[in-house]
């Protein structure tokens, strides 16, 4: 199988994640729990993926927030900052992971930016959001549908100019692209640790530029005499025994990532998603592409899309077709109606994947 679908996860997830998944079933008992050698094991083992995610993203080991999902800490973010009612600012790229919550809360939500890899409209249509007076902003670092990569230094700047707190999803990016707390000044920061982390699914990040609100109360391993869940980093967020093994496996997806290094995972991903969308577009297909575009593409083929994702798993690919849980993406784009088939590359990107892809797709003319 020719894998292309990594805007839904990593696949196959690497061997020094497989086996520091497998020893942290022998090794760990319960972080923070005990102080007999399996239960520091898994403190130490935590400890190193917090350690690792900090390095990579510019913050400290306590702001990194261990979740269960992306899903988990846009959720935990969304509630920290948001009130039922309150004016909120997005991007016209929102997975449903930030307008189900929203919608959930009863936010008033503006839309600013639904043009495609047009940086510079993008920006105009957010300051004019923000001229206009919101009380928080959330926007994906890279559209899961399309790729484009938004200019989100810049749009966080514009926040941090109008005193706006925000959130930025960085789904798409985390483990291809610098994504960095610091730098940004983002209140949080959500990820998954699935997707370019190559860890496994079930693990995720939220990083915290302040204290969140408890998405879920329980033990923490510390005060426990407190009946409010502890009021510092990173116990706040983590109520409940952790996913030892899954997030063992994050630490070693995140060295892997590093070992690769951020700038030649992006490379190889943005030079295939390039020379795939060329090749289609001379097939004739409908393709969206353009400058500012990350390892993702989105395309329409002459028949109903997810027919031809069949198709094209028949002959070994695996790409994912449709709507992509991101109806507003593809509203924007204008694909609401007929969904799109998207590739996606991952970091093992070569020129024979994009070659087998293009064989398979001449099966859809
Ligand atoms: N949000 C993931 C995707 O884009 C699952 O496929």
């Amino acid at each position: 199988m020719i894998y292309l679908d990594n805007g839904a996860t990593s696949f196959p997830k690497p061997e020094p994640v497989r086996r520091a998944m497998a020893s942290a079933m022998v090794s760990c008992g319960n972080p923070g729990r005990g102080g007999y050698p399996a239960a520091m094991e898994a403190v130490q083992r935590v400890y190193g993926c917090r350690e690792t995610a900090a390095e990579l993203f510019d913050c400290r080991p306590e702001q990194v927030v261990l979740t269960s999902s992306c899903t988990h800490g846009l959720n935990m973010a969304i509630r920290t900052l948001i009130n039922p009612g309150d004016r909120v600012v997005i991007s016209g790229f929102e997975h449903n992971a930030v307008t189900r919550p929203l919608h959930g809360l009863g936010a008033q939500v503006t839309v600013a930016g639904r043009r495609l890899f047009d940086p510079e409209d993008t920006l105009q249509q957010w300051e004019k959001a923000l001229r206009q007076g919101v009380d928080a902003a959330v926007f994906t670092h890279v559209s899961n549908v399309f790729g484009y990569i938004l200019p989100v230094a810049e749009m966080a700047a514009l926040c941090r100019e109008h005193g706006v707190p925000f959130i930025v999803d960085a789904a798409q990016s985390a483990g291809s692209m610098p994504v960095s707390l610091g730098e940004w000044g983002a209140d949080f920061i959500a990820m998954p640790g699935h997707k370019g982390l190559l860890g496994p699914m079930g693990t995720g990040l939220l990083l915290c530029g302040r204290l969140p609100k408890p998405f879920m109360s329980g033990g923490t391993g510390s005060e426990s005499q407190n009946q409010d869940m502890p009021d510092f980093l990173p116990d706040r967020g983590e109520p409940g025994t952790p996913n030892v093994a899954g997030i063992a496996g994050l630490a070693a997806g995140i060295g892997t990532v590093r070992r690769l290094g951020l700038s030649r995972i992006a490379l190889r991903e943005h030079r295939e998603a390039a020379r795939c969308a060329e090749d289609l577009k001379k097939l004739g297909f409908t393709v969206f592409s353009g400058p500012n575009q990350g390892g993702t593409v989105s395309f329409l083929p002459y028949m109903d899309c997810e027919e031809a994702a069949r198709i094209l798993a028949e002959h070994g690919i695996a790409v994912r077709a449709g709507l992509h849980c991101a109806p507003l993406a593809h509203e924007s784009a204008g694909t609401l109606e007929t969904g799109t088939v998207r590739v996606s590359f991952g970091p093992d990107a070569n020129s024979d994947q994009t070659r087998a892809f293009l064989q398979a797709a001449r099966q859809l003319l």
